[in-house]
């Protein structure tokens, strides 16, 4: 038997509450792993989604958030972010997230300066999914159409984080969406 979206809900659940730190987290991801080997799954809940976003689910006690993401654009790029308070599991259902992890390198002395550089690339192909834990700065890139899924420990859209520009040195508050 596949290993379902309501199993890995219930899970995240589970693993949340028995340890909301690191340890969850990775549990998360590795559950992750297993809820994308599910054809079925990646069929009804990502391929057959457009652009944009939506909501899988979401867990009142824990706050956790499943969604599923997707662009149709190629050759598409993302500014170096981080999740504020949250941490983030992505997760690859279909194409490519090239992925850049950054280092801020400034000392934190200025208002909405910061330099980032970049420590670390890897893709994340279908199947495979990455923890970006609190703190940690990424960007995504997708060279190509692609879905994935994003697990959050709480709403992204509604809490204080920080979009990046290697180039002019900024850092900007990402605007909440309320
Ligand atoms: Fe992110």
């Amino acid at each position: 038997m596949a290993y379902t979206l309501e199993e890995f809900c219930t899970d995240c659940h589970a693993a949340l509450t028995e340890d909301p730190g690191a340890a969850g987290r990775e549990k998360i991801r590795a559950q992750l792993e297993k809820l994308l080997a599910n054809e079925e799954f990646v069929q009804t809940h990502l391929a057959q989604q457009g652009s944009g976003k939506n909501l899988l689910y979401h867990d009142e006690a824990t706050d956790v958030y499943v969604m599923a993401h997707g662009t149709d654009q190629g050759n598409r790029t993302g500014k170096p972010h981080c999740h504020g308070a949250s941490w983030a599991v992505y997760g690859q259902a279909i194409g490519d997230t090239n992925m850049t992890v950054w280092e801020r390198t400034d000392d934190r002395s200025e208002d909405g300066h910061a330099t980032v550089e970049d420590i670390h690339q890897f893709t994340l192909s279908p199947g495979k999914a990455a923890l970006f834990d609190t703190g940690i700065i990424h960007s995504t890139a997708h060279p190509k159409p692609a879905r994935w899924v994003r697990v959050t420990g709480t709403d992204l859209d509604t809490i204080e984080r920080y979009a990046y520009d290697p180039d002019r040195q900024q850092m900007k508050r990402m605007t909440p969406v309320t």
